[in-house]
């Protein structure tokens, strides 16, 4: 740098803070007061906003609607919660930012920077000005402001747990079970008629579900747990111990169409080699040997659901599945 450009910079003088104005609330105590009863309001909003949230989360069904000017029909429950927590954030910034601006210490602090770890003088200073911020932000004197926000603070802390009620109810032993048992007709999917032996060809694929009473209605849930596949072949192809072969009927066997590995649909049928192919990551099990894993990630072969007819010559299952269906999961034995 010249000589002449550092007497420039030299001319330069530090224009220091400007002169301190003091708040209206610094001076006069009725405008602290009022000041202090606008905070407790918003940090009172603030907690009714969670409440509405909190109801509208348990008490609202998501099937209702009301009408609201503007907006036309709208669904109660998400509005609800969009408005409650809208209020609910809103109101508490806002009631703080209030509060910072107008009640907490408004002075200029010079505060010296030091590299590295501070000496012990200085955080011994550090902590007494902490505890003087503590105390100037006068949450011992104003006990409302502290009331408050204690709940609008609390109230906020419990929308999380909120979430968890969205995991739904514990599923029990749903996951071991499903809609078989022995005389359940299997019914085409989609359809819902009886199956004969005889609507099957030797080489067929069919997808069913156990049938239904009248009246019952089939969820998503049943039919992902539900679906069989029943494959015609003739029956001296099997390659079977004479248990798993009495569980067939007529060349038909029926295997649960839930993927032992991850429980993707198992589609694809391979007429010529008799092989089942998953289509998610290429789990393939043998037909003619009960569904043995002969490639892929699968750990176990597809259960088989023991078929055979009624007196009136549809196909029906012998008994239940005899192991849970679908991929593996902690606790399941098989
Ligand atoms: S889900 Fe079938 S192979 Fe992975």
């Amino acid at each position: 740098m010249s000589n002449s450009e550092s007497r420039e910079v030299d001319l330069i003088k530090d224009p220091g803070l400007p002169a301190h104005v003091h708040r209206r609330t610094d001076t006069d105590p009725a405008a602290a007061k009022r000041a202090e009863r606008q905070v407790a309001i918003l940090f009172s909003l603030s907690a009714l906003g969670t409440l509405l949230l909190i109801f509208s989360f348990i008490f609202v069904s998501d099937e209702t609607f009301i009408f609201i000017p503007v907006m036309g029909e709208t669904n109660a429950h998400q509005l609800g919660l969009g408005l409650g927590m809208a209020i609910a954030l809103f109101c508490i910034g806002a009631g703080a930012i209030h509060w910072a601006k107008t009640l907490m210490p408004d002075e200029e602090i010079v505060v010296q920077r030091h590299e590295f770890r501070s000496d012990d003088e200085d955080r011994a200073d550090f902590v007494k000005t902490v505890k003087e911020g503590a105390e100037n932000a006068g949450l011992g004197r104003r006990p409302l402001i502290k009331r408050t926000l204690g709940a609008a603070l609390g109230l906020s802390g419990l929308t999380p747990l909120l979430l968890l009620r969205d995991l739904g109810p514990l599923p029990g032993d749903d996951l071991k079970k499903t809609h078989w048992k022995a005389g359940t007709r299997l019914v085409t999917d989609p359809g819902d008629r009886p199956i004969r032996p005889e609507d099957l060809e030797v080489g067929a694929v069919a997808q069913t579900q156990p049938e239904f009473p009248e009246g019952k209605e089939r969820h998503l849930e049943d039919i992902a747990k539900d679906a069989v596949l029943l494959i015609r072949m003739r029956p001296e192809e099997f390659n079977l111990d004479s248990e798993r072969l009495s569980w067939t009927h007529e060349g038909i066997i029926a295997f649960s169409k839930i993927c032992s590995h991850m429980g993707c649909a198992v589609a694809l049928y391979e007429q010529t080699t008799k092989h089942l192919l998953c289509p998610c990551h290429q789990s393939t099990f043998d037909v003619t040997r009960a569904a043995k894993v002969i490639f892929g990630p699968a750990a176990r072969p597809l259960p088989q659901l023991a078929i055979t007819v009624d007196a009136e010559g549809y196909l029906v299952a012998q008994a239940p599945f005899t192991e849970p269906v679908g991929p593996s999961f902690w606790g399941r034995l098989s």
